[in-house]
This record gives structure tokens, C-alpha cells and sequence, in this order.
């Protein structure tokens, strides 16, 4: 398989094939995702990270998968640029795009990064818009499932917490959806609901935190609570908690997986769990994404000839 197409900004325009592929890529570079082993694979190229809400681990990790690629990196600050002179965001971006290959873009509007890509003649990646999507976050959470659980297919996984406005949730679902035999469940406070696009005869609510005992879990997937979205009045509205008395109750092939950042609905006294494996998804997210960069710069016949 080649990468044929320009930009990544909702995991809709990848199929199974396409998912195994990155994985298997990812695969490939992760004895070089350590960064004692550098690869010069993308030496020469740029990445712009353009974050237009904050970011500790996306940005983080596409600066740690670049570098470890050989190629460089320019980080955008807002604050500092002439969007503070009521530049438009596209004249911005199509002003960084003379600097730089590729350029990964997160935004508090949903939809507007695929607008930002039709502008752009280099391949764009987005790593959030607003409460759509987040497709790398997807990849990365689909290794981790795949490396923790052996398998991606006939899974029963269960998304908690904010499910309307979490758009890491509203990817790892469509993603998994190319693979035979998963059962979909959310627990979410009132109001927070999946949205109904993303239901579907695979997907069951949950009335209650509990339920979840008789589901036979494979996968807890759990997400704070999107506050910056909500109207001031809902803030403070809705709370869960995971904790030590939660998981006692899980079978021990049960993963709980979190996109981070935490705020309090996982409680720290479970990180030393074996079950509990968030860091676990941030490490795997550096070869992840190095897979991406390497397909999307057009280099995978290198990335495969690493693995004869
Ligand atoms: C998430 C995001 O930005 O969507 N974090 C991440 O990228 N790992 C989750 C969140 O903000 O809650």
C-alpha cells in the first residue's frame, strides 16, 4: 500500500487496511522510537505544530516522532504572532506553510481544520477541532488496544465521561468500527451524552457506573470532563470517579485507558495497577506518530526496508 492522500483530519478516510498499515509501521520504527537510535528518514523536512489550544502530550509527542525521524521543528505561539493583530487564522497558516513540509493544527472550532487543509497545498494533520475529532489520538489508542489486548476486533469497550464534547472518544469509536465483533457502551453524566450520529445497533448506553461489572469489559475508556466547552451554568454539574473500590471489581484482562489529561475522575492511588495503562498510551503515541510523519512524507518504502 502507498499513502496517496494529502492530509489525515478525520479517521473516516482511513479503512482497516489503512489502520493495520500505520500500526504496522509504527511497529516497525518502535526500536527507534527510543531516540538513542535516531533515524535521518525525514532529514532535511520540516513540521510546524501550530496549537491554538493547549496541548502537553500531542504536541509533545509529534515534536519527540519528528526529531527522532531526523527532521526538525517549529512550534507556533499564538500569543506571540499577528493573530494577536486580527490576522485571520488562514492567512496565518498560509504564511507558515512557506516555512515548512507538513503541519499539524489543533483548533477550538470543530470542522475547521479540513477548511485550514483546502487552503494548503502541504499535508495537514489534525490534532483536535474542537469537540470532532482526533484521529492520531485514535491510532494511538488502537496500538495500545492492539498491544494490550492482542487484538482490535470483539472487544467490548466501554467509553465513560464526557462523551459529547470528547473528540477523542468520537475517533477511537469510528476506528474501531472497521473491526469485526466490537460492543460499544457509554456511561456519561446526563447531558453528555454520545452524540447521536455515533450511535448505532454496536453501542449501548449505561444507566449506571456499576453496570459496567456485568459487561465483561476489555477496554474502559475514560475522559474528563470538557468544562472549556460547556455553557458557565453546566460547569460544575458533572463528576464520576474511577478509583481503587471501581476497578477491585474488573477482571484482570480489563485495560483502562485515558487520552489525559486527568482532572479527577481517575484517581491517582490506581496508577501503580498494571490494569491502568495512560502512560502506557502516551509512550506508544511517539511511534504512532513517527509512522505518520514517515507515510505522509513519503517515506514508507524506507520504513519497510528497516524491517527486512
Ligand atoms: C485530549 C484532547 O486534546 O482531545 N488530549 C489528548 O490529546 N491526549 C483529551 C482532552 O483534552 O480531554
Amino acid at each position: 500500500m502507498r499513502w496517496d492522500r494529502k492530509d489525515l483530519i478525520s479517521i473516516d478516510q482511513l479503512d482497516k487496511e489503512d489502520i493495520d498499515h500505520i500500526l504496522r509501521c509504527a511497529e516497525i520504527l518502535e526500536p527507534y522510537s527510543g531516540r538513542a537510535n535516531k533515524l535521518l528518514l525525514c532529514k532535511g523536512e520540516i513540521l510546524y505544530c501550530v496549537f491554538l489550544e493547549p496541548s502537553t502530550r500531542t504536541q509533545g509527542s509529534f515534536v519527540t516522532a519528528m526529531l527522532t525521524l531526523g527532521g526538525d521543528v517549529q512550534i507556533f505561539n499564538p500569543e506571540a504572532s499577528s493573530l494577536k493583530k486580527s490576522e485571520s487564522r488562514s492567512d496565518t497558516l498560509r504564511t507558515l506553510e512557506q516555512f515548512c513540509d507538513i503541519v499539524v493544527i489543533r483548533d477550538p472550532q470543530s470542522g475547521s481544520v479540513a477548511q485550514y487543509a483546502d487552503a494548503l497545498d502541504i499535508p495537514v494533520i489534525n490534532a483536535g477541532d474542537g469537540a470532532g475529532e482526533h484521529p492520531t489520538q485514535a491510532l494511538l489508542d488502537c496500538f495500545t488496544i492492539k498491544r494490550e489486548c492482542g487484538r482490535l476486533s470483539n472487544l467490548n469497550v466501554v467509553f465513560m465521561g464526557d462523551l459529547k464534547y470528547g473528540r477523542t472518544v468520537h475517533s477511537l469509536i469510528r476506528a474501531l468500527r472497521n473491526y469485526h465483533g466490537n460492543k460499544f457502551y457509554g456511561y456519561s453524566p446526563a447531558g453528555l451524552e454520545m452524540p447521536k450520529e455515533l450511535h448505532g445497533s454496536d453501542f449501548m448506553r449505561i444507566e449506571n457506573m456499576h453496570d459496567v461489572f456485568d459487561l465483561n469489559p476489555d477496554v474502559i475508556y475514560a475522559t474528563r470532563i470538557q468544562k472549556e466547552r460547556m455553557l458557565p451554568e453546566e460547569r460544575d454539574r458533572f463528576s464520576y470517579r474511577i478509583d481503587n473500590n471501581f476497578i477491585q471489581k474488573l477482571p484482570k484482562h480489563a485495560r483502562i485507558m485515558h487520552p489525559f489529561p486527568r482532572v479527577d475522575e481517575l484517581d491517582t492511588e490506581i496508577d501503580n495497577d498494571p490494569r491502568v495503562i495512560p502512560f502506557k498510551q502516551i509512550r506508544y503515541g511517539v511511534q504512532t506518530r513517527m509512522a505518520l510523519l514517515a507515510l505522509m512524507l513519503g517515506h514508507e518504502e524506507e520504513v519497510f526496508s528497516l524491517a527486512k
